[in-house]
């Protein structure tokens, strides 16, 4: 009797470190422990546990003791088979009384042959997870009172067991169903900011795929400086939407084929704070996207717009959409100004590495651009956004080999006082 109890007890702590560990192969061992446990406790010759699958409306065998090998298993359960087993609740049924089941009517013979004595439905808060079936006794007595105590306390046990698990699975399909709608919805809003971006791109009819490039060169410098994917999204995000205010910038100032007076200036310098204005309730999965629109034509010396900050006060995402913008506008023919060759180009970025541009920007940059004529990269992202023209300029190589030499990695300004 003590020996029992003592049983009963170890059993418990066994089975709460199951569902503690509540990986499936810890489940398996779980539920193999505990039927051992059962059988040997009350030193019955044969038994199994099956798990119910509440879609296939059938009942799997989990683990098995001594019921040989054309046991079936997998049990089909009907409606009524469910309906008694719910009724009956978590209770010992013995065969004589289970013979009434639809479901035993077809297995018959199998419970015959291997002696059968009891079905044990697992019904946990009134849901089946499963069954316990349990042969004769070894000493061939019929099972007493204090037996059907224990197996139900054991069954529970079991039972409650099967159900965390149960629990733990579903969770785990919503947790990846839920990942995988958020990465649908992520999908959307880049689907959205790119058509956002050739939106923008199409209200200048000069700067054709402006606004996508930027987002590219921005992405490619993010890269380099080793930020995380997220991260790095984050700032092609800012390159595509930068120049999101000029959607309200009077279509003839920003196609105007002359370079535009005063007040036309002015007018299109408040793009930067009208996109900051735009973007600022949208709520974007990437911090700083609302600064960079704000901030991409600010200069590290202070002479940018709208706010002439100076190099420390401008956020970071500004001054790499500020090298990707103005890359591009070199890069391009507008309709006052031709594209400049290549030389010149790197020459101006090294010269305003400090003034213009945070000189770890261009460094990252021209390694970019170097990684690719090197062949250190596969990829063919400047080329794809250049042309051949540019990567195959004579000298390029060298050129940039040179500059980054030249450039001062930290920038003159910073040991200059702001007040
Ligand atoms: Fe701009």
């Amino acid at each position: 009797m003590e020996n029992q109890q003592k049983l009963i007890h170890t059993f418990g702590a066994l089975a709460e470190l199951g569902y503690e560990v509540a990986h499936k192969q810890n489940f398996q061992e779980m539920i193999r422990t505990s039927l051992h446990l059962l059988l040997g406790s009350l030193a019955i010759m044969r038994g199994g546990v099956a798990r119910y699958a509440r879609f296939g409306h059938e009942l799997n065998m989990l683990v098995m003791r001594g019921l040989g090998e054309d046991f079936p298993l997998s049990l089909s359960l009907c409606y009524e088979d469910e309906r008694q087993f719910l009724t009956n609740g978590l209770a010992p049924i013995a065969i004589s009384q289970a013979k009434v089941l639809p479901f035993f009517q077809i297995y018959d013979t199998s419970f015959e042959k291997k002696r059968i004595d009891l079905l044990v439905p697992l019904v946990i808060r009134n849901e089946i997870v499963g069954v316990i079936i349990l042969g004769e006794k070894a000493n061939g007595e019929p099972y007493s009172a204090y037996d059907l105590e224990i197996i139900c306390a054991m069954s529970r046990h079991i039972g409650v067991g099967i159900a965390q698990r149960n629990l733990t699975a579903e969770l785990e399909r919503r947790a990846e169903e839920n990942r995988k709608l958020y990465d649908d919805l992520r999908a959307t809003y880049k689907d959205t900011v790119r058509a956002f971006a050739t939106a923008i791109d199409c209200k200048d009819k000069y700067t054709e795929g402006h606004s996508v490039r930027v987002g590219k060169y921005s992405e490619i410098i993010a890269r380099e400086l080793g930020w995380d994917e997220n991260e790095t999204e984050g700032a092609a995000v800012a390159g595509y939407l930068h120049d999101v205010g000029k959607l309200t910038v009077e279509r003839n100032i920003i196609n105007a084929p002359y370079r535009i007076n005063a007040k036309e200036s002015a007018e299109l310098n408040k793009h930067p704070s009208v996109g900051y204005e735009i973007l600022l309730p949208i709520h974007h999965p990437y911090a700083d996207v609302p600064l960079a629109a704000k901030y991409h034509h600010e200069r590290l010396d202070g002479r940018g717009y709208p706010d002439g900050l100076y190099d420390r006060e401008i956020p970071y995402i500004a001054k790499i959409v500020n090298l990707a913008d103005s890359f591009d506008a070199m890069t391009t023919d507008r309709p006052y100004k031709r594209r400049r060759p290549a030389n010149e180009i790197v020459e101006d970025l090294q010269r305003n590495s400090g003034k213009q541009f945070a000189p770890e920007l261009v460094t990252a940059f021209f390694k970019g651009i170097l990684k690719e004529l090197t062949g250190e990269t596969k990829d063919k992202r400047f080329r794809r956004l250049l042309g051949r023209d540019y990567m195959e300029a004579e000298g390029l190589v060298p050129m940039l080999k040179n500059a980054l030499n030249g450039i001062n990695p930290t920038s003159g300004l910073t040991l200059v006082s702001l007040d």
